[in-house]
């Protein structure tokens, strides 16, 4: 099946990434990891490459610049990631996503025949096992290694049949799909990538549109990213300005660079449930999930007096055992 290319910029890059990676086939996967991190001047980079390394990070580089260029900074890291899984054959990206929480409710309000569009779908781990129910799936995301390697993993399970597109775009073209197209639209570990909560409900009001009838995805809560700064499992050290970022604007500080992350977004259960309604939507059920790693941190007694009202809002508020999880899901159905 053919990959069908929304953004020439983003055909453009992945074509050079692929290229890349395949002229580097000699290099094992953890070469090929250490110079995707030299590229994002992370530790864990080839110290001394050797010549195939350093061409393959020369072109790496390369492209970086131009999916800069290009206004592609934000997809770059995930498309190399998509690009070196094509060329292994080898993603083993396993988030817990509260997987069976998304299946149960779709089969419930959007049951079979019906379409789901999984938008960043990476592989297509959420959507899978909704093909396997007999549901027709399309994955979209931008970097196109992991809709290749989604087609083989289709093949390999049997679920060929019910793979109809591969889409290849960012949430910013989005636009380009029809209203209504599929019954449903998915979008889990995603969206919070983008780096603005207005970003975020932009996106998730063009998901409004493209599904008839449900839409399912989720985000960082505001609390749980606060609770885990500075934690080994944080990708930002903690300071009370950091915190007061975050409750004031929802956008993160920019991560550790030895992450190499950008910043991302992140909403209260009371933001998230007022973002579903502006676009349309009615909030079925809003499910807090993930580990909360930090349950024993001080980080919340060495904020100031000020920003503890904050977060005391959050912690005792009717939302508090939502906004206490790391992520919000939000199950979907459009307001008649
Ligand atoms: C953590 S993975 C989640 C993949 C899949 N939904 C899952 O749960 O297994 C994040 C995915 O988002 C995609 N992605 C990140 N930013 C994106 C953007 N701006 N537009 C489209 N896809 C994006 C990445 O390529 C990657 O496949």
């Amino acid at each position: 099946m053919q990959i069908e290319y929304l953004n020439s910029g983003l055909e453009e890059l992945n074509r050079e990434l692929a290229a890349a990676f395949s002229g580097a086939c000699e290099l094992s996967a953890e070469q090929m990891s250490a110079c995707r991190w030299a590229v994002l001047d992370m530790p864990g980079a080839a110290d001394a490459p050797d010549g195939v390394q350093q061409e393959l990070i020369g072109r790496l580089e390369a492209a970086r610049q131009a999916a800069r260029e290009r206004g592609l900074g934000q997809v770059f890291g995930w498309c190399m990631v998509g690009a070196q899984a094509a060329a292994t054959g080898q993603w083993d990206h396993q988030d817990d996503c509260a997987l069976s929480a998304v299946t149960n409710f779709l089969r419930e309000v959007v049951p079979t025949p019906a379409s789901v569009l999984d938008v960043a779908a990476g592989t297509g781990h959420c959507s899978f096992p909704l093909a396997a129910d007999g549901y027709n799936i399309a994955l979209f995301d931008s970097a196109a290694g992991f809709l290749e390697l989604a087609v083989k993993d289709a093949d390999r399970q049997g679920l060929a049949d019910r793979l109809d597109a591969l889409l290849c775009g960012t949430f910013a073209d989005l636009p380009a799909l029809p209203d209504d197209a599929y019954d449903a639209c998915l979008c889990i570990g995603s969206i919070f990538y983008l780096p603005s909560p207005h970003q975020v409900e932009q996106a998730v009001t063009q998901l409004a549109r493209i599904a008839s009838k449900s839409i399912v995805f989720d985000v960082t809560s505001k609390l749980g990213t606060i609770r885990q700064l500075g934690t080994d499992d944080s990708d930002f050290d903690f300071s009370p300005s950091a915190a007061e970022e975050i409750l004031s604007t929802g956008i993160t500080p920019p991560g550790k660079p030895e992450h190499g992350r950008e910043v991302y977004s992140c909403f209260s259960a009371a933001e998230l449930r007022h973002l579903v309604e502006g676009a349309g939507m009615k909030l079925q059920q809003l499910v807090g999930y993930g580990s909360t790693a930090n349950e024993t941190s001080d980080i919340l007694t060495r904020l100031p007096p000020q920003q503890r009202t904050h977060i005391d809002q959050l912690l005792t508020g009717d939302d508090a055992a939502l906004d206490r999880a790391p992520n919000l899901l939000a199950l979907c159905t459009k307001a008649k």
